[in-house]
This record gives structure tokens, C-alpha cells and sequence, in this order.
């Protein structure tokens, strides 16, 4: 090994589009990302979670910036890159976190709850993840990091249409890295298990339901946010270079079991 050179982790000079960066694991990431050194923008809907998010990051001496754009519409995802093109000049990771879940019986799901959940965890994942492809071929080079879950690969039950569109990311996952290796772009996915994040907050107040989670997951207990950026700066650096179209579990070992 005398010599050889030993892949950074570090992101400095990298910039990062994080889809659903004011909260939860999305928040997390990009809160790594500029840790690690990268510069970053976050998005989602609601423009005053995305000004106290980047108003808590300058607190802690990271300048990240924001736009609101909503995953599920194409305008909203063009003019979210064209905004990033003008204010980064490029575009090294892609981090597509934007989700949402409505849990219910398979025989209560209504047509607007499989669109709204497949709207989102889906085609929003598409759309930005089209235009991140675009601008990484051409600069062949880049990052695109999918948030998936554990319901892409397990079934639990009331998931018909989150563990449809987990499922649908882990394939669209596979796909994209096969279609742009020749351009230096890797493609990856990180599927969480139960993170307490504000989408499951109210099964911290279900000692039941906590019950049941805990006692599945082999560490035995739900996963901090915190707990996704490790993976998350690992597929967005060099250290990960040789690693594309694969899906991470980090669940605790729930996958495992
Ligand atoms: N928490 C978990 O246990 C867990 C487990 C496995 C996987 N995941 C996945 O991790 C990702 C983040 O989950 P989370 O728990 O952090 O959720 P969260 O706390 O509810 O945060 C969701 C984020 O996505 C944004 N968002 C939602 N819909 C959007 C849309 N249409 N357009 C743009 N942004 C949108 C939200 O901002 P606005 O509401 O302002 O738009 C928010 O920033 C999701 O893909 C989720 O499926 C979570």
C-alpha cells in the first residue's frame, strides 16, 4: 500500500440539490453534505420550514440555500434546476428524499391517496432525477442518491402504495446506474427502516406500535436522523466510486431478521 492514495470522504467544492431538505432525514443529509463541505440547496413546498432550516444551518456556520419546488410538478423541478445551474454553475449530487406515506387497508386506499403517495415518492424522484442525468452526462460526472425504505424489499402491512413506489425506486435505482456508468454518474439508494423524523413522530406516542417496531429491528430500538448521513456522504464522495446501483438498508438490521 506504500503510495497509494487513500479516497476522501470530503465534499469540498461538490454542490448538492437535497429534495425535502427542511425536515426529517432530508434535513439530516444536507446538514452532512455541508459538514462534509459541499454547498447545498434545499427544497420543498413550504418556503417558511426551508427559511428556519437555512436560518438554523447559518447558526451553525454552514450557508445553505433554498428554493421551494414540489417534486411532483414539472415546472416546479425545471425551474428548481434552472435556479441551481445560476447559483452553483453545476450540479455534482442529487439527493432525492422528498416522500410522503398514507397508511391504510388495502381495501381503503383511494385513488387519491395511491396518486398523491406515488406522485411523489416516484415521479418526483424521476423528474429530478432527469434533470440531475441530463447535467451530470454532460459534465460526466455526478451523484444521484435515492431515498428508498425497507417497504421497497419487505411488505408490511397498510403500505400498498409507499411500498409500490419504494420498490419502484430500488428498480428505478438499478436502471439509471446501468444507464449512465459510461458517463461516470452513480446511481445509489439508501433504504431506511423506522427513523424519527416528523412523518413517524406519532408512533412515538403508540407505545404499541412503538413496541412492535423496536422489538422487529435487531439494535432494538427506531434510528436517528443523524444516522443516514454516514451513508449518505459514503455514496455522494470518491469513497464510493466503485459502488453504483446498489441499495443500502439501514435499518437497524430489520432486514436482516
Ligand atoms: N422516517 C422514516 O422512518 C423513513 C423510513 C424510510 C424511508 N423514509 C423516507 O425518507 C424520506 C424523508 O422522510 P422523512 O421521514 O424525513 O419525512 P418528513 O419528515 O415528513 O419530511 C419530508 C420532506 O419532504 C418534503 N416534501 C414532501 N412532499 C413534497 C413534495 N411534493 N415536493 C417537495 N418536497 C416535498 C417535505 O417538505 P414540505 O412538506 O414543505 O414539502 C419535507 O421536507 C422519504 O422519502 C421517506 O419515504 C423515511
Amino acid at each position: 500500500m506504500n503510495g497509494a492514495s487513500i479516497p476522501s470522504f470530503k465534499l469540498q467544492g461538490k454542490k448538492a440539490i437535497v429534495t425535502g431538505g427542511s425536515k426529517g432525514i432530508g434535513l439530516a443529509i444536507a446538514r452532512g453534505l455541508a459538514h462534509y463541505g459541499a454547498e447545498v440547496l434545499i427544497t420543498g413546498r413550504n418556503e417558511e420550514a426551508l427559511k428556519k432550516a437555512v436560518s438554523d444551518f447559518k447558526e451553525d456556520g454552514y450557508a445553505v440555500k433554498w428554493k421551494t419546488a414540489d417534486v411532483t410538478l414539472k415546472e416546479d423541478v425545471e425551474e428548481l434546476f434552472s435556479h441551481a445551474d445560476k447559483v452553483f454553475g453545476k450540479l455534482d449530487i442529487l439527493v432525492n428524499n422528498a416522500g410522503m406515506n398514507i397508511r391504510k387497508p388495502l381495501v381503503e386506499v383511494e385513488e387519491d391517496d395511491w396518486d398523491r403517495v406515488l406522485n411523489t415518492n416516484l415521479k418526483g424522484i424521476f423528474l429530478a432525477g432527469q434533470q440531475a442525468a441530463k447535467r451530470m452526462m454532460s459534465q460526466r460526472s455526478g451523484r444521484i442518491i435515492n431515498i428508498s425504505s425497507i417497504l421497497g424489499q419487505v411488505g408490511n402491512p397498510l403500505q400498498t402504495s409507499y411500498a409500490a413506489s419504494k420498490g419502484g425506486i430500488n428498480q428505478i435505482t438499478k436502471v439509471w446506474a446501468a444507464e449512465l456508468a459510461d458517463y461516470d454518474v452513480t446511481v445509489n439508494a439508501i433504504a431506511p427502516a423506522y427513523i424519527k423524523t416528523p412523518m413517524t413522530e406519532g408512533f412515538l406516542q403508540d407505545p404499541e406500535r412503538l413496541e412492535k417496531i423496536v422489538s422487529r429491528t435487531l439494535l432494538k430500538r427506531m434510528g436517528e436522523t443523524e444516522e443516514i448521513i454516514g451513508p449518505a456522504v459514503f455514496f455522494a464522495s470518491d469513497a464510493s466510486s466503485y459502488v453504483t446501483g446498489q441499495v443500502l438498508y439501514v435499518d437497524g438490521g430489520w432486514t436482516a431478521n
